[in-house]
């Protein structure tokens, strides 16, 4: 029987790679399966929590968890701020695409002889903006795939972002991180790290969700 040391959290997790569109038939994307996401939402459910996984990816979930489909990035962030104030953890673990094309087409691009440029602007940044909008209490974790420098990268975002702890990984690994079953990594928060030895996205996410509980203890203490 699971602890259920979860009960009276509502969490809020993205899950999967943003698909932006280039025009009404392709888009860019990234190589995200949205497992670690599924398996962070799946293991909180059975700890007793709410949770509502904003995801790209139309894998099943179980019965119970609340599943909120979109695409891109713009329509991940009206979904994640939208829900924000009735959440009490949002956990960005969603590949979301760092720009978009500026102007998609209304129509199939026709194919020519020349070449094809695509302008790209930014997307909005998420994870910060649920920082700085977060209300009180609510505990706020990110990812961070990197390929080099995974802590000072991990440490850059944690304070830049302004979020209680970045989930950092060295997805140049063949081993772990996107699309794979496994992941490694460290726990980052301001005042301390905690090694997430290699080992399947199911136990990461145990590991996860034990740090979470560990933060909302101390936040209650305080
Ligand atoms: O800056 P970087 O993309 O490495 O940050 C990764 C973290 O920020 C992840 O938690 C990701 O879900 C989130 N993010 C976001 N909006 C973006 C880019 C990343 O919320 N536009």
């Amino acid at each position: 029987n699971p602890i259920r040391d979860l009960a009276g959290e509502h969490l809020l997790i993205t899950a999967g790679g943003t698909r932006e569109a280039i025009d009404p038939v392709r888009f860019l994307g990234n190589r995200s399966s949205g497992k670690m996401g599924i398996a962070l939402a799946e293991a909180a459910l059975k700890r007793g929590a709410k949770v509502t996984l904003i995801t790209t990816a139309s894998r099943a979930v179980s019965l119970g968890c609340e599943r909120v489909l979109v695409e891109s990035a713009e329509e991940m962030r009206t979904a994640v701020l939208d829900r924000l104030p009735g959440a009490t953890a949002l956990i960005m673990a969603a590949a979301v695409a760092d720009y978009r094309v500026t102007n998609p087409a209304a129509q199939k691009i026709k194919k020519s002889g020349e070449k094809l440029t695509l302008e790209l602007e930014r997307t909005p940044d998420i994870l910060a903006e649920a920082a700085r909008l977060r209300p009180s209490g609510t505990l706020i974790l990110g990812f961070a795939a990197e390929t080099e420098r995974v802590v000072e990268e991990g440490r850059r975002k944690l304070r830049e972002k302004g979020v209680d702890a970045i989930v950092a990984n060295d997805v140049s690994r063949p081993d772990t991180g996107i699309g794979s079953d496994h992941n490694a990594g460290v726990m980052l928060f301001a005042d301390r790290e905690v090694r997430l030895e290699l080992s399947s996205k199911w136990t990461m996410a145990e590991r996860i969700l034990d740090e979470v509980h560990r933060l909302r203890v101390l936040r209650d203490r305080s």
